[in-house]
């Protein structure tokens, strides 16, 4: 247990099995249900990395109810975010009216028929995209391909640890992941980044836990001049 700190809702702790859990009826019942699932705010790690960035071109991939893209735009970015779930992108696209930004908010599956352009964003954030081990690597091959030359890949997730160690986040196994998973993923980019990280999170018994998270930032390289 943490001393409490700079905590983190717990949002919802899915529980029953991931093919009950992760379908388009799941999550839409979830995001109908329970408000803003992990608040308002960005991510902590997301918030650290990019204040400071200039402005840039960015696809947040499984954005959620958005507000990590809402975020990004408040600080000047391009944002495009992409999701599954309808009523999620409903609630993002409020989010964005309240922060009186703009957001190309889109309804898309990322492992199914949607492919994004290719090379045309300098970030693709993913945060929380927790998806078994195909189509994980679907959509991770997809972030590559849509960052452009010069451009990274920012990431965040539950740890595969931390059904042991940790607090929050889905249980099933199959959707965790850890550095060996990330480093072949991402095979093909320049790995800067790919490392255990920790968050402090209050549950709903009002105990805060260090959460056990994985982070990654990876770089494609840039065009060889000439
Ligand atoms: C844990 S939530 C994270 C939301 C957001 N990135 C955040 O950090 O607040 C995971 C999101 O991924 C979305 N998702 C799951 N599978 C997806 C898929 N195949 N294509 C697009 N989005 C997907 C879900 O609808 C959900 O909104």
């Amino acid at each position: 247990m943490q001393p409490a700190g700079h905590t983190e809702a717990s949002g919802h702790t899915p529980t029953g099995s991931y093919h009950e859990s992760g379908t388009l009826e799941a999550w839409n019942e979830r995001y109908a249900t329970r408000g803003m699932v992990w608040g308002t705010d960005p991510n902590r790690f997301l918030a650290e990395y990019a204040t400071g960035l200039t402005p840039r071109r960015i696809l947040d991939l499984g954005c959620g109810q958005g507000r990590n893209a809402v975020w990004l735009a408040t600080r000047g970015h391009r944002v495009t975010g992409i999701d599954l779930s309808p009523v999620a992108i409903e609630q993002a696209c409020r989010l964005a009216a309240d922060h009186a930004v703009e957001v190309i908010f889109e309804v898309a599956d990322v492992v199914g028929g949607w492919t994004p352009p290719q090379g045309a964003f300098d970030l693709v954030v993913l945060s929380y995209l927790q998806l078994p081990p195909h189509d994980r690597r679907v959509a991770h091959a997809k972030a590559t391909n849509a960052v452009a030359p010069g451009g990274t890949v920012w990431l965040i997730a539950h740890h595969s640890d931390n059904i042991a160690d940790g607090v929050g986040g889905p249980q099933f196994p199959e959707v965790l992941f850890d550095e060996q998973a990330l480093a072949t993923d991402f095979g093909d980019l320049e790995i800067l980044k790919n490392e255990k990280v920790f968050r402090d999170v209050e549950g709903e018994d009002g105990l805060v836990r260090a959460a056990h998270d994985i982070l990654l930032v990876a770089a494609k390289p840039s065009k060889p001049d000439g």
